[in-house]
This record gives structure tokens, sequence and C-alpha cells, in this order.
């Protein structure tokens, strides 16, 4: 068996091994339900308030500005179903990007059959939104603004700041969500300084556990939630904590963010060597977006004209490497990435990209690994592709 080299971590990343052992202990020892009265319930409810102090300071908010939830999905649709629900009165008309994930789109798509208006912003070959187009979509009736702030599959950052100077300057009431799963623990930011409304996090992408997120709620921000039940989570979000997942989430945020501006030069340095290693030993392969420090520390999206990435993908497999075509949320579905249709890349690239993603639990030598046995694999498919 080849050593694994796992470069996927947009998808997931491995869990730290204390995050590990801290849900063990809430499983086996602290399983009480943080609703009961007595001392089990209390004991899961003084973990819940722990990590709840920890996230809440990585992101420089208050306490009670944050939501539990069962994962960046869900995050995603309360804000944007939950703001929609709140503010229809005020106003029909939603903005959103092309771009987005897909539990962003299909939420807007879901609200377009319910009657709202939606207008999408286009982005450039670089993955960046128009801002332009922006300026102009803004109109008074616009009651929300859902922009993502670094793009799973090519991991290009928009310029949420700039957008929010726009609400601003349109003197629009519009509120601003930012589903910012891929770039905590990867960028430094406060939702403060970036002026955002609403965001969403979810562990697994910073070495948690997966089934777990959140939701930043600016005070005053109305928003009508869309589960029912036993009002926890300050009403947002009802049903009884994921107590594993959410202390398993305050673990691995406690690590990443003692360590952040270390885990973020080290995840720069590993793209950047596997980005140069790729461009100078394979003849065509290119980069789709900015892969330098205009973009996203952790992603580095090639395409390999005239290889299916998908079997790519098996052949590096085969070595122990582990990579994706594209988003692996929505790999299920063989249909080619609407990210990278919105740049305008041609087709034969598109059927042909990769995305590497790396972490700080990656090695040089996993690089160098990958640089070594790329150039073989593909010099072999592309040999069996001419016959
Ligand atoms: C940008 C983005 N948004 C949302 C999600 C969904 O998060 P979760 O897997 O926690 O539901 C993902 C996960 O791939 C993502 O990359």
């Amino acid at each position: 068996m080849p050593k694994e080299i796992y470069l996927d971590n947009s998808a997931t990343t491995k869990p730290y091994e204390e995050v590990v052992s801290e849900m063990v202990k809430m499983l086996t020892k602290n399983y009480g339900n943080p609703s009961s009265l007595h001392k089990k319930g209390i004991d899961a409810e003084r973990e819940i308030k722990k990590s709840r102090e920890t996230i809440a300071k990585a992101l420089n908010i208050k306490t009670n500005e944050l939501f539990f939830t069962s994962g960046g999905t869900e995050a995603n649709n309360i804000a944007i179903r939950g703001v929609a629900l709140a503010n229809k009165r005020r106003g029909n008309h939603l903005i959103t990007s092309v771009i987005e994930h897909p539990s962003v789109l299909n939420t807007f798509a879901y609200l377009e059959k319910e009657g709202f208006n939606v207008s999408y912003i286009k982005v450039d070959k670089n993955g960046i939104i128009d801002l332009e187009q922006l300026k102009q979509e803004i109109r008074e009736d616009t009651i929300l603004v859902s922009i993502m702030h670094v793009n799973n599959e090519v991991g290009s950052i928009q310029p949420i700041k700039e957008v929010r100077q726009m609400i601003d300057f349109r003197k629009s009431q519009a509120i601003l969500h930012v589903d910012a799963i891929q770039s905590f623990g990867k960028i430094i930011f406060t939702p403060k300084e970036l002026g955002v409304d609403l965001l969403s996090i979810s562990a697994h992408k910073l070495h948690g556990p997966k089934g777990v997120g959140a939701l930043f709620v600016r005070k005053g921000i109305l928003i009508e939630p869309i589960i029912y039940g036993g009002s926890q989570e300050l009403n947002m979000r009802s049903g009884t904590e994921n107590v594993p997942g959410i202390v398993g989430f305050g673990k691995a945020v406690e690590l990443t963010f003692a360590d952040l501006p270390n885990i973020i030069a080290k995840m720069n340095k590993l793209k950047d060597n596997l980005r140069k290693g790729i461009v100078e030993k394979i003849e065509n392969a290119f980069v789709n977006g900015q892969a330098d420090s205009q973009s996203a520390p952790h992603i580095l999206n090639i395409s390999f004209p005239g290889i299916r990435a998908e079997v790519l993908l098996h052949a590096l497999e085969s070595e122990g490497i582990f990579v994706s075509t594209g988003a692996a949320c929505s790999s299920n579905k063989p249909s080619p990435s609407h990210v990278l249709s919105e740049m305008g890349i041609d087709s034969k690239c598109i059927e042909g990209a990769i995305r590497f993603s790396v972490s700080s639990f990656n090695s040089e030598e996993d690089i160098e690994h990958c640089i070594q046995q790329l150039p073989v694999i593909v010099k072999q498919l592309k040999k069996y592709v001419r016959r």
C-alpha cells in the first residue's frame, strides 16, 4: 500500500486527535442532555458554553450572536430562508452570485419558486464577482445579499468589504450574509471588519467533526426560524444540541486559532510548491483562477486538457494520492463544474480540472511525492487518449 497523501482538504479535513478524544469524553462520560435540570445536563451545558466562548472569541463576536447548527448547509439555509421570511414585508428582491455552493444556490432556487425575485452576480475569469453589476442590481426592495467569502472550487476570495460599501453607497437596508465555510481558519478576518450581518461556518473544514456548524447573527438582525421545536439555541435552531460535535468544533477552533498565522503560512507554501512543480513539469497544465497570494491558501485548481479528471483522480488514488474533480458535495452528479463554466473556462479544460487542497497536516514530502507522480501518470493517460 502506498503512503496516504490526502489533498482533498476542501471537501473535509482529518480531525485533530484532541478533537476526537474530547468527543469520546462527551459520548462516554458527559452524555447528558443540556436541557436537563440535573447535574448531567448542567455539565453538558457548561461544555457547550465553553465552545461557544472559544468560537465567539475567534470571530470577535458576542456569545449570544453565535448559533450552533447541523453544519454549513443548515447555517446557509437558516440565514437565507430566515431573512427572506422575516423581511418579506420590506421587499421581495434577493442577490447572490453564480458561483455559490449548492447549499446557497438551491436555497435561492427554492425561494424563487416561492415568489422571490433573485439576481445572480456574474464573475470574471478569476472567479471574482462583478461589483459594477452588484451596484446596478441593488434596489429599494433588496432585502438580502449573500456572497461567499472563499470559493470552494478555485479558492477565489470575494471582495466582501467592497460589497458592504456598495450596499451602504446605495443607501440600502439589505442584510449581508457571507458563507465563510472555506475561509474560517484559512484567512484572518472578523465579521465586524468585513461589515457582515450573518456568517456561516462549518467544523469539518478545520479539523473538527462533520455535522456541526454555526451561524453568526449580528445583534438586531431579524431571522425567522426554519426548524420548530424545543426552542434550543435561543429558538434559532430547535433540537437537542449535538454536544460531542459542538465540543469537537470548539476544540478544533481553539487549536487552529492558537497557531493561525503559522498554519496559513504553511498552507501557502505547500500550495505554492505544488503549483510551481506541476506547471513546470507538465506541459499544458494550467491554473484556473488566481493561485497566488490573491487566493485562499489551501485551494489549487488545475486543468490537464485532454485528460478526463475522473480518470486522473482514480489513477492518483492508486498511488495513495486523494484529490477531487471539483466540489465533493456535488460530485455525485457528474455535471460540469458551474464555477469553472461561469469563469469562462472552455469545456475541454473543465473536463480535465482537478482540485488539490492542502492543510497544515500535509508535509513538504507529500507535495514532493505528488509532483513526482503526476507527470508520470499524466504521460501514461495521454498516451492512452491518443490511441
Ligand atoms: C463554500 C461551502 N459552503 C457550504 C458547504 C456545506 O457545508 P457542510 O458540509 O458543513 O454542510 C461547503 C462544504 O463543502 C462549502 O465548501
